[in-house]
C-alpha cells in the first residue's frame, strides 16, 4: 500500500488513519517499519462496533485465534527494538472468569514475545458491582510486551522528578525529610557495631550528607547492622549488600537523582468518565502517555490496529510523534481525524 510507504518516508507528524480489517491493512506494511504499538481490542463478547469485526465470535477461543492473527502481523511490522501495549478486559461465561487477558498473553510469550509487565490498569470506578454474588471489578490489564530484549526503552523520560532536598533548622534534610540525626543516633547506641565500625559508618553518613546538601544526591536510606530491617536476602552468598552489612555494618541506598520509576500500577480515570460520550468506548489518553514517551523514540511512529475514535494518535501526536491508526468503522476514523482537527 503506497499510502503507507509514503507516510513513513515523510516527515508530517499528523496521523494516518485507514479504513478497514486490521488483518488485511498489516498485510500491506512493510516488516519492521513502526517502533510501538499500543491498543485495545473489543472484548470478547462485549458489544457490537459498526461493520462487526473480532469479539463477536461465538466461542471465545474464536475470538483469541482472530485476535492472535492480527497479534501476528504486529509483530511483523514492529521494528526488532519495539514494544506491544495491549489493553483487555475480561469476560464471564457460565459463572466463570475467562481469564482472557492471560490466554492472550501466554499465547503471544508462545509465540516469542517477552513480557515485561503485566500493567495494572486501576479505573477507580466498579465499586457498586451489578453482580450480587461476586465483587465488582475495578482494573484492567495493560501488558507491554517487547519484541526482543533489546528493546527500546527510555526510562528518563517517564521518572517522577524527585522533591529537592532543603535545608532545615541548619541541618539538610532529603526530599523524604531524611535529616541523618536518627542515623547518628542509630551509630552511637548501636551494640552491634565496633568503635571502628561506628567511626567508618559515621564518616560515611556524613560525607552522604554532603552529598545532599550540593545537591549531588537528592535522597537516601541508611542499613545499620541490626537496626534497618532488610529487604534483600541475608545470605552473603547471594546478595551484596548482606556481605556489605556483614563487613562493614552499614551501607546505603541511593535515589535515582532523575526521579523513581513508576509502579506498574496506573490510577487513572476511564475516559467515559470524562465525558465524552459520543464517543465509544475509547480509552483514557493518560494511558498512553507513558507507553510513548518511554517505548516510542520522538521520531518513532506509533501503530494503533483498534483505533476507535483515535486517542492513542492523539496522544502520539501531541508528543510529536508519527502514527497510524486502522479501524473496520469509517465513522470512528472520522471522529478521530475531527477530534485531532479540533486541536
Ligand atoms: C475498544 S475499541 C477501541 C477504542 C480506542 N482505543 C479509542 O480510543 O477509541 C475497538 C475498535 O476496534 C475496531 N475493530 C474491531 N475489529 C476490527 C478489525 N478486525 N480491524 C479493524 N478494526 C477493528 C472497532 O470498530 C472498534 O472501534
Amino acid at each position: 500500500m503506497a499510502i503507507v510507504t509514503d507516510y513513513l518516508k515523510n516527515e508530517e507528524t499528523y496521523p494516518l488513519f485507514l479504513d478497514g480489517d486490521s488483518l488485511d491493512i498489516l498485510k500491506s506494511f512493510p516488516d519492521e517499519s513502526v517502533d510501538c504499538c499500543i491498543t485495545s481490542p473489543p472484548y470478547w463478547g462485549k458489544r457490537q462496533y459498526e461493520n462487526g469485526g473480532i469479539g463477536l465470535e461465538k466461542k471465545y477461543t474464536e475470538y483469541i485465534d482472530n485476535l492472535l492473527a492480527i497479534i501476528s502481523e504486529v509483530r511483523r511490522v514492529l521494528k526488532p527494538s519495539g514494544a506491544f501495549w495491549l489493553n483487555i478486559g475480561d469476560s464471564y461465561k457460565n459463572k466463570n472468569l475467562l481469564g482472557i487477558p492471560w490466554r492472550v498473553a501466554l499465547r503471544m510469550m508462545d509465540d516469542g514475545w517477552h513480557l515485561r509487565n503485566d500493567v495494572i490498569w486501576y479505573k477507580h470506578k466498579g465499586g457498586l458491582s451489578p453482580s450480587k454474588d461476586r465483587f465488582g471489578s475495578v482494573y484492567e490489564d495493560f501488558f507491554f510486551f517487547v519484541k526482543s530484549d533489546k528493546y527500546y526503552f527510555d526510562a528518563d523520560a517517564i521518572r517522577t522528578k524527585p522533591r529537592e532536598a532543603k535545608v532545615q533548622n541548619g541541618a539538610v534534610v532529603s526530599a523524604t525529610g531524611v535529616s541523618g540525626i536518627r542515623y547518628k543516633r542509630q551509630i552511637e547506641l548501636s551494640t552491634d557495631l565496633n568503635e571502628n565500625e561506628k567511626e567508618n559508618a559515621m564518616n560515611a553518613l556524613n560525607a552522604v550528607l554532603e552529598r545532599i546538601s550540593n545537591g549531588e544526591i537528592s535522597d537516601f536510606r541508611m542499613v545499620i547492622r541490626n537496626v534497618q530491617r532488610t529487604t534483600h536476602s541475608d545470605s552473603e552468598k547471594v546478595s551484596g549488600r548482606a556481605k556489605e552489612l556483614k563487613e562493614k555494618g552499614f551501607y546505603f541506598l541511593f535515589y535515582n537523582p532523575k526521579g523513581t520509576m513508576p509502579s506498574d500500577v496506573w490510577d487513572i480515570i476511564p475516559e467515559d468518565s470524562q465525558k465524552r460520550s459520543e464517543h465509544y468506548a475509547p480509552y483514557p489518553e493518560e494511558l498512553c502517555v507513558y507507553p510513548i514517551k518511554a517505548t516510542c523514540p520522538p521520531d518513532g511512529v506509533v501503530l494503533d490496529p483498534f483505533s476507535g475514535t483515535g486517542t492513542t494518535a492523539k496522544v502520539a501526536y501531541d508528543l510529536g510523534r508519527k502514527s497510524i491508526g486502522i479501524d473496520m468503522s469509517k465513522v470512528y476514523n472520522e471522529l478521530a481525524l475531527n477530534r485531532i482537527c479540533r486541536k
